[in-house]
């Protein structure tokens, strides 16, 4: 069996191959790290069967469902999960076979609704439902401290003691651990009994994750982040430094428009040499008085060098094949020094 792990901050994603028949599952992939399978699958020639999510994550976001659209894979969840993409959805017992690799699905429910452990010859992926002296925390959406001792002590922890385990989470570098090391020594596991258990993981009052909501939405609906939005945009207009801008802004023939897409109260505090002003928010409005040839040269601008980046991509879809965003904003060319408008 092969196996590699990818860590993005705290978070742990794996790829299991079957070397016999090069068949891999992936399980629990986080969207900063697409390119990174690809090359991974590339480089060891394995193809994809699966692509699993153990749960709906609440504090990062899944690339489950763009890269099984990109690989034509199958997205795997559990029956529970109120994501509407997955292809396959997993009762407690159900197994995935890929190649020689049998996968398990034990449903565990407690760090959410819809968490499952995948249990695989001498190893179990444990998601977040059992950490590396840890346990996934409960209190958020369908968290569930009774389901999670049910789910620990009834069932994740009944495993063979020499069951290897590798979580979905974590943050001191440690590659895996086992059940009987856990049980002996996972602070949490030390609180057997139920109520006990879940006083302690009702007490624990942890901070929001960073991306909560964002994560939640786009992993329940499959829709896309704010991120992704931009950098899906990023690949489809190019971009002008703010060095080649200004070149051109300062030489004689003065051969392009700069599209200043911000507020009116901005852009009157100070704007690009020359700018014309059409806030974001009327672009598609006017965008035909204001431009009645489509081949005229446009370089978009705002403050930070986002809404101009998805505004170049509109304006491209409009038919204005020359147009590129400002690679910054306003507030960095400022700061660069360079001439501005009152
Ligand atoms: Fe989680």
């Amino acid at each position: 069996m092969l196996l590699e792990t990818f860590a993005a901050g705290g978070c742990r994603s794996y790829v299991v191959g079957c070397e016999a028949t090069r068949s891999a599952v992936l399980i629990d992939p986080e969207l900063s790290l697409i390119d990174r399978y690809r090359g991974h699958l590339a480089q060891t020639g394995l193809v994809l069967h699966y692509i699993v999510d153990t749960h709906t994550h609440a504090d990062h976001f899944s690339a489950s469902r763009e890269l099984g659209k990109a690989l034509g894979v199958p997205v795997v969840m559990n029956r529970l999960s109120p994501a509407p993409y997955p292809d396959l959805r997993l009762d407690d017992g159900d197994m995935l076979i890929a190649g020689q690799l049998k996968l398990r699905a034990l449903h565990t429910p407690g760090h959410t609704r819809d968490s499952l452990c995948l249990v695989m010859d001498d190893r179990v992926f444990t998601g977040d439902t059992l950490l590396i002296g840890g346990t996934g925390r409960t209190d958020l959406p369908t968290g569930d401290p009774h389901a999670l001792h049910e789910s620990l002590f009834d069932r994740l922890l009944k495993l063979p003691g020499e069951t290897l385990v590798f979580p979905a989470h974590e943050y001191k570098g440690r590659d895996h651990t086992t059940i009987a090391e856990e049980i002996a020594s996972n602070p949490r596991l030390q609180k057997t009994d139920r109520a006990e258990f879940v006083a302690m993981m009702q007490a624990l009052d942890l901070a929001a994750p960073t991306h909560l909501t964002e994560a939640l939405r786009t992993n329940m609906t499959g829709a896309k982040s704010v991120a992704q939005l931009l950098a899906e945009a990023s690949a489809k207009a190019p971009f002008m430094s703010m060095q080649e801008l200004s070149g051109r802004l300062g030489g004689n023939s003065r051969d392009l428009v700069v599209l200043d897409l911000r507020e009116k109260d901005a852009f009157e505090q100070g704007h690009l040499p020359g700018a014309r002003h059409l806030p974001r928010g009327q672009l598609e409005l006017r965008v035909n008085a204001e431009f009645p040839d489509p081949t005229v040269r446009i370089v978009t601008c705002c403050e930070f060098g986002k809404i101009s980046t998805l505004a170049a991509v509109t304006l491209r879809e409009l038919g204005f094949l020359r147009v590129a965003a400002l690679d910054g904003g306003v507030k960095a060319w400022r700061e660069a020094g360079l001439p501005l408008d009152g």
